[in-house]
């Protein structure tokens, strides 16, 4: 996690970062600091949001063009002051920010100790920076060769920006296993954890590998390197990313943006790849692996959050459709329990950042054992999809308020149209039901859309009332078991409230002895299959007093007599109704926690791409 910025050229480098660092927020907002080259280094920093460090700094702007810039997610120490990037050398002859976790900090540090360093954080930052401070004196090199010579001490993960005032002129990047982009510009350069710093100064870009470091010089002179000193020719690429995408747009927040993005982030992700009239999927980027895909013993989603909760609604795709054994893992209860796996199996990992430590970490012992490994992802060119086999990315747009909205749904699109794509190939269904299915499918855009216009005011209305309750449960059955995970999971990251997700049926089993009057109790009931079983499931709530808030078919007449709330979502597919059902439930959660004035886009502990273990 962390969010890190830095530059070197002509322009006024301080509102570059502190520009750059609030797009990053979405990373880490727990402190903020900015370490800027004129006549000598200086640095600002403070516990708290990028704002907070804006007014701090108010007035200290002394116009130096070399500087960087970080906003953290604490892993080691306190979010406090002292713990903040930038972080120095002795004499503050070096300056470092950085991303990820020095595993081998302690023996690093206890060694710079014994030399005579004098720590000021707790960090495991600041004794790599000591580190390359102790490397550059004894082997009196340049600070780029000290970095890389440092970092191959290092074990753990790590985006850095790194200058000195010994050389001005100078800034160094490098990464490995936390993203880091250059940006190209005329006699300048940008680094950046991604290209939403960089867009409205250049479209070039080289998005680094891991253990590259990029060393750039005010000339306009770049090198790419390995940390094992092999120098790489550059791959120069040019940004589709749009400024507008990464703006409010009028929206008071990202997440409500988001949310409404929905009908077109599903259309996009579904574009090109399906054509219901002639009852065609394509889906280039597995084509080339369509032999091995079609013959799997087995398919394992590997995944985290709300992606996880994507691949659950997979696994029943996947089944339902095209009958193969699926299996959905935790990525880090995945890696760490010696999984069985074989050339047989396939492996799709999901992710919308690209960059989750735990999934990244899974995919590459599935890749180890022989897997293959199938990326579903929203960041183009991040390290999930550099790291698979190959893959389809979900077209959902850039993804800013830590909740994840569309990016769910552009997933459950992406991973329906892969379960059509296998089932109509291995011939699990008919031409006419694949017709089915493919031709709602095309008309969910228009149908959440419709959710969307007329459930808000309801959703709002129902939101005020039950804002303040201490706890949710949320129940599902089916292709909606999932969608109840996910509704609970939106809501305790975004208002606090205690909310837990089971499958309907499950309840009897222990979560009823929680029911009273002060329990509101969600139950998502637009499936088709076991409506009369929902039903029964209400009813055990409603006689043991806990209020109902029912998500149900636009023509249910039944529940609506029950419930005391009831939401309705246009008909579809069972197979698509995760799609309509999540709707109300990510505007619940937003207007609840709005209301109990949450702040919806940074929610406390959090941050959007959780690139640590
Ligand atoms: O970027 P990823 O999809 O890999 O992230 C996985 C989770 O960290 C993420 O879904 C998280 O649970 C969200 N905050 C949920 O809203």
């Amino acid at each position: 996690m962390c969010g890190i910025v830095g530059y070197i050229g002509n322009r006024n480098a301080f509102p570059i970062l502190i520009k750059g660092l609030k797009r990053l927020e979405y990373r880490g907002y727990e402190s903020a600091g900015v370490a800027i080259y004129s006549k000598e280094i200086n640095t600002d920093k403070e516990a708290g949001k990028v704002a907070d460090l804006e007014r701090v700094a108010e007035g200290q702007d002394q116009g130096g063009t070399l500087g960087i810039g970080h906003t953290r997610w604490a892993n080691h120490g306190e979010p406090n002051y002292k713990n903040s990037h930038p972080h120095y050398s002795e004499n503050k002859r070096i300056v470092l920010i950085h991303n990820g976790i020095i595993e081998n900090y302690a023996s690093i540090k206890a060694e710079m100790i014994k030399r005579g360093y004098v720590f000021n954080s707790d960090t495991d930052t600041e004794a790599l920076v000591h580190l390359i401070d102790e490397i550059q004196k004894n082997e009196k090199c340049e600070l780029d060769e000290a970095v890389r010579l440092a970092l191959n001490e290092v074990t753990g993960a790590y985006a850095i920006a790194v200058f000195s005032k010994d050389n001005p002129d100078r800034l160094i990047g490098a990464r490995k296993g936390s993203p880091l982009v250059v940006g190209i510009g005329d006699k300048e350069f940008f680094l950046a954890s991604d290209a939403s710093p960089i867009i409205e100064y250049t479209k070039n870009v080289i998005y680094l590998d891991d253990e590259e470091m990029a060393i750039m010089d005010r000339d306009g002179n770049i090198t790419v390197k390995t940390i094992q000193n092999v120098v790489k020719t550059p791959y120069i690429q040019e940004l589709e990313l749009k400024l507008e995408a990464i703006e409010k747009g009028g929206y008071e927040h990202f997440m409500l943006k988001e949310i409404h993005e929905q009908p077109k982030s599903i259309f996009d992700s579904v574009r090109g790849r399906l054509d219901a009239i002639k009852g065609i999927v394509r889906l280039g980027g597995m084509s080339e692996y369509e032999n091995r895909i079609l013959k799997a013993d087995r398919i394992i989603i590997i995944a985290c959050g709300t992606s996880w909760h994507a691949g659950l609604v997979a696994e029943y795709l996947f089944e339902d459709l095209a009958r193969v054994l699926v299996e959905v893992e935790y990525a880090l209860e995945f890696r760490y329990r010696n999984p069985v796996l074989s050339e047989k199996d396939v492996v799709i990992a999901i992710s919308q950042s690209g960059e989750t430590a735990d999934t990244l970490a899974a995919m590459e012992l599935a890749k180890s054992k022989g897997c293959l490994v199938l990326g579903v992802c929203n960041v183009v060119g991040s390290s999930i999809p550099r790291m698979s086999h190959a893959g389809c990315y979900t077209h959902a747009g850039p993804e800013i308020g830590v909740a994840s909205t569309k990016a769910f749904t552009a997933q459950v699109s992406v991973l329906t149209l892969m379960a059509l794509w296998m089932a109509h190939k291995k011939g699990t269904i008919s031409d006419g039901r694949f017709r089915e299915i493919a031709t709602e499918l095309e008309n969910i855009p228009s149908k959440i859309q419709k959710t969307l216009e007329h459930c808000d005011a309801q959703v709002k209305y129902i939101s005020e009332i039950l804002k303040d309750s201490n706890n949710f449960l949320y129940l599902g059955r089916g292709y909606n078991f999932p969608v109840a995970l996910e509704g609970a999971l939106k809501l305790k990251e975004i208002s606090y409230i205690h909310a837990e997700g089971y499958p309907a049926a499950e309840m009897k089993h222990g979560p009823i002895a929680l029911i009273d009057a002060e329990m509101p109790v969600v139950v998502i009931a637009n499936n088709q299959s076991a409506y009369e079983k929902i039903i029964s499931n209400i009813q055990e709530v409603i006689a043991r007093k806990g209020r109902v808030l029912a998500i149900v078919s636009e023509d249910d007449v039944i529940i609506e007599g029950m419930a005391e709330f009831t939401i309705k979502v246009p008909q579809t597919e069972e197979c698509l109704s995760p799609l309509l059902s999540t709707i109300p439930l990510q505007l619940l959660s937003y207007y609840i926690a709005t209301m109990r004035g949450c702040n919806v886009d940074q929610p406390r502990n959090l941050a959007k791409s959780v690139t640590v273990e």
